[in-house]
């Protein structure tokens, strides 16, 4: 239990009660998975979203964090937010959008960074692994 005192108690709530911790199969091409880590403190945070195929929407999304308390509290509110948005719009979420529902101190933006960076990866990777399936695709017709 982390002390009131050094956190706010919304990181202190997600901390206690991570929403969405888990993981979806990596080889599911629904899946998008984003794994970044923070070269400040070599905390490491894994994001996956699933797809709608046909409407782009983030349909569902998990995460583990192996990191501090910031950085879980940010994945959780992250994969709250995603949750039910397009993905060019998950992209558009900020870290500093995360860090000010959460009131992180400067000292822990890097923290909510990771967060940022998780979304992007688990979009970038449903993108990548969509054109390879689709480029597999063409080549077998
Ligand atoms: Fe959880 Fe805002 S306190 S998403
Ligand atoms: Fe590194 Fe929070 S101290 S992610």
């Amino acid at each position: 239990i982390l002390s009131k005192r050094a956190y706010h108690e919304k990181v202190v709530e997600h901390y206690n009660n991570p929403r969405n911790v888990g993981s979806f199969d990596k080889n599911d091409p629904s899946v998008g998975t984003g794994l970044v880590g923070a070269p400040a403190c070599g905390d490491v945070m894994k994001l996956q979203i699933k797809v709608d195929e046909a409407t782009g929407e983030i349909v569902d999304a998990c995460f583990k964090t192996f990191g501090c308390g910031s950085a879980i509290a940010s994945s959780s509110v992250a994969s709250e937010w995603i949750k039910g948005k397009p993905m060019d719009e998950a992209v558009s979420i900020k870290n500093s959008d995360i860090a000010k529902h959460l009131s992180l101190p400067p000292v822990k933006l890097h923290c909510s960074m990771l967060a940022e960076d998780a979304i992007k990866a688990a979009v970038k990777d449903y993108q990548q692994k969509k054109e390879k399936l689709s480029m597999e695709a063409s080549t077998h017709v």
